[in-house]
């Protein structure tokens, strides 16, 4: 048996979400659903440009395309991973190779969980925890740990200048029919449906354990950052008028009952190619 490349994903251009900031796109088409999942990036184009997650093996060429089409690799000054996932770490080493001015922010666990697949330049590396904040020239830039996460060295990032939040994982909905920019296009009835879906499923599925008042307290201290927009991985945009929402949505989540999780009758079919 031999092994086949991974699954191209589809390019939407580099999105201009608000200044100096960028959301690298690529979108995925789910296994065995009709639907369809962002997995972006970003960059911020300052004083010091900083680029946030480096996207997927699978999108290299791509992604390092769409990303150095918006800042000169000499110019970045700053990689900022927000975990270790694979999803998230695709061309880490491409782009420390490509950006000899950088110094990447992460954390001690990335560093300690993945010594042993990554050679960490530790002199370019600078550690930090939730709560901690570091400089870019012409904005400070605030780590928070979002309410969900799928791996303990998570951080979203905060840009104090333009208030925009990396959230990282956490507001994860797949997308029916395919990619739309922004959350309130989605059906409204299928953002909290599929939301429970993602989060569940494929992130976070101990949010059934959590002390409810506990978790509320928990997104309720994230929204308290006054954020104008939140930017994710596998979200569409969370624009101002809607992130009242995304929190309401997510509070509730630990009380909210997802479908099963696709099991081998559905590879099964998408084997034998039978409509799922
Ligand atoms: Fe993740
Ligand atoms: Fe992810």
């Amino acid at each position: 048996m031999g092994f086949s490349p991974p699954l191209p994903t589809t390019r939407i251009a580099p999105e201009r979400i608000a200044p100096d900031t960028w959301l690298i796109h690529q979108v995925q088409e789910a296994l065995g659903q009709p639907l369809y999942v962002y997995l972006n990036s970003m960059v911020i184009t300052g004083a010091e440009p900083v680029i946030i997650d480096t996207g997927t093996i699978g999108n290299r060429k791509q992604w390092l395309e769409d990303v150095f089409g918006i800042v000169d690799p000499d110019d970045v000054r700053w990689v900022f991973l927000s975990h270790d996932d694979i999803d998230h770490t695709g061309n880490l080493t491409e782009v420390m190779t490509a950006c000899p001015y950088a110094t990447l922010v992460s954390s001690w666990a990335i560093t300690e969980r993945n010594a042993n697949a990554f050679d960490f330049p530790l002199e370019r590396c600078r550690w930090i925890n939730d709560g901690d904040g570091f400089d870019v020239g012409d904005r400070r830039l605030l780590a928070v740990r979002p309410p969900v996460y799928d791996s303990p060295t998570t951080r979203g990032l905060l840009d104090q200048r333009t208030g925009v939040y990396w959230g990282v994982d956490a507001f994860a909905c797949p997308m029916p029919g395919g990619p739309v920019e922004i959350v309130a296009d989605l059906d409204p009835g299928f953002w909290g449906d599929g939301m429970a879906m993602f989060v569940h499923n494929a992130l976070s599925p101990w949010l059934g354990l959590v002390d409810h008042q506990k978790f509320a307290a928990s997104c309720d201290s994230v929204q308290a950052l006054g954020m104008s927009t939140i930017a994710t991985a596998h979200s569409p945009l969370i624009t101002e008028s809607t992130i009242d929402k995304a929190f309401h949505l997510l509070r509730q989540l630990p009380e909210v009952s997802a479908p099963p999780c696709p099991d081998q009758v559905v590879l099964e079919a998408i084997l034998t190619g039978a409509p799922s």
